[in-house]
């Protein structure tokens, strides 16, 4: 079951030779995927030749291969998860059943609802990053923003395949849609905001990278919980490329201060001028990238009291990160959680349902989990002696959805008139001097081993191959 069939034209781990139908659908699905990737893929990357990894086997040892590939001969490909044919739901109303195969009707739409929505997230980073290989700080992290953008392509194909066995006509229209829409697009956009977002540079890169994939771990490890089991097979398998995508985030930005630190301490100031002039990205333009990549990110999480939210738990279709952990009675009527409100102007605590309250649970679980990566890099400035420190906004900071969105918040978390919001706001989000400062900084360096000024290089090589391995070759 673990071996993925590569003799077919997609390759797979779930037998879709035996599933003609299934396996003709998909097979028209590919070319116009394909069209997609040539259209808003990698831009100007056809004859590249990346040294990528490849899922072989969904075994956690040993499931991938590397080799030089050109991306577009990339195997995407149907991975799941080895199933447990005793799977029983562990919360929500249907606890203690067995796992469905198959959709119950009753639960069709929303689930259709969840799929669509993850599986859109994914064409749209590829889309939100294309140009990006233009100006790579190295070939090195060039390799890396490619090795993203083909996974990212696979999430699409793991929830394509799941429209199409699963929902029928209706799924096939959804698989095509999915290539339809376009990040950014006035008339067609992608279905949530920060997938919307450009991805001018690589600092915003990292950012995405560090915050928006991580919500894409815990959107899936909600989804990895759920009675519907083709799709918790699928989502735990999407998982083990994920942390790669959060690796590159966190390293990235690392990589980012130890060069600042580097300049600053050279030049024995903080003045970000001067940082600037020496060709680094100085430290308030890192925070202000992180308060706008964090509050965008959070809003992902949706209204902080969803009667929907209720509903996906409480029919097992979608759980809380890590439900097997936990202690409680994985039901969750009659307990509540404090949600923020705004009254008269002022934030206040409430005790809310907790199940309506789901959202904010997932997202607390994201803030704490961003919040370590965020002390590991302030150990990058410790370490240098630089004392700024990076801190993480107010979770009411900058927001577009939900009770909060109802306000005016400083990242310290001091509600503040329009008037000051519109005095600050150049010091909390990137201005577009930032982005100008930035984007002259990106010029594509290509020699293997060399880095960007701005970027320090990272400590090992991928897959244990050396920095200045020729991770591209440009054909
Ligand atoms: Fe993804
Ligand atoms: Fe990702």
């Amino acid at each position: 079951m673990s071996t993925i069939n590569y003799s077919e034209k997609i390759p797979n781990n779930v037998n879709l030779g035996e599933d003609r139908t299934l396996q003709r659908a998909l097979e028209g699905w590919q070319p116009n995927f394909i069209h997609w990737w040539d259209d808003v893929g990698p831009d100007n990357s056809t004859n590249y030749e990346v040294y990528l990894r490849t899922a072989v086997s969904v075994d956690p040892q040993g499931w991938a291969q590397f080799g030089h590939v050109k991306m577009r001969d990339y195997r995407w490909g149907i991975f799941l998860n080895p199933g447990d044919a005793n799977r029983e739901i562990h919360f929500g109303d249907h606890k203690g059943e067995k796992a469905w195969q198959d959709i119950p009707g009753e639960h069709r739409a929303n689930l259709r609802r969840i799929i669509v929505t993850q599986g859109d997230t994914e064409p749209a980073s590829v889309e939100q990053q294309r140009h990006l290989g233009l100006t790579a700080p190295s070939m090195y992290d060039m390799r890396n923003l490619f090795q993203i953008n083909v996974e990212e392509g696979r999430h699409l194909w793991a929830m394509v395949y799941l429209l199409h066995k699963h929902f029928g006509r209706d799924g096939r229209e959804e698989a095509e849609a999915l290539l339809q829409r376009q990040s950014g697009d006035v008339d067609n956009p992608r279905i949530l905001g920060a997938f919307n977002e450009k991805t001018p540079d690589w600092l915003a890169f990292f950012m995405f990278t560090y915050f928006t994939d991580r919500d894409g771990k815990f959107q899936l490890s909600a989804l990895a919980e759920s009675a519907f089991d083709p799709l918790a097979r699928t989502t735990k398998f999407m998982l083990t490329e994920e942390a790669h995508h959060m690796f590159v985030g966190e390293s990235g930005v690392s990589r980012v201060l130890a060069r600042t630190a580097a300049v600053m301490n050279e030049l024995k100031t903080d003045d970000a001028q001067k940082v600037r002039a020496a060709g680094a990205i100085d430290l308030g333009t890192v925070q202000r990238y992180l308060n706008f990549h964090y509050s965008v990110t959070i809003d992902l999480f949706g209204a902080d009291q969803s009667s929907n939210a209720a509903t996906f738990y409480s029919s097992g279709l979608k759980g809380r990160y890590e439900e097997g952990k936990r202690t409680d009675d994985h039901v969750l009527k009659g307990q509540t959680y404090k949600v923020l409100e705004v009254h008269n102007g002022q934030l206040v605590e409430k005790d809310v349902p907790m199940l309506n309250a789901l959202n904010e649970v997932l997202r607390d679980d994201f803030i704490k989990d961003s919040m370590a990566g965020v002390g590991r890099w302030n150990k990058v400035l410790e370490k240098a002696g630089v004392p700024t420190r990076l801190t993480v906004p107010h979770k009411a900071f900058n927001r577009q959805i939900g009770a909060l969105a109802g306000i005016k918040m400083s990242p310290d978390g001091r509600v503040v008139s329009e008037a000051e919001w519109a005095a600050q706001k150049a010091e909390w989000l990137p201005t577009p001097e930032d982005f100008a400062f930035v984007a002259s900084l990106m010029g594509r360096v290509v020699d293997p081993g060399k880095f960007a000024g701005w970027i320090a290089p990272p400590v090992m090589g991928i897959n244990r191959q050396p920095v200045d391995f020729e991770y591209v070759r440009f054909g």
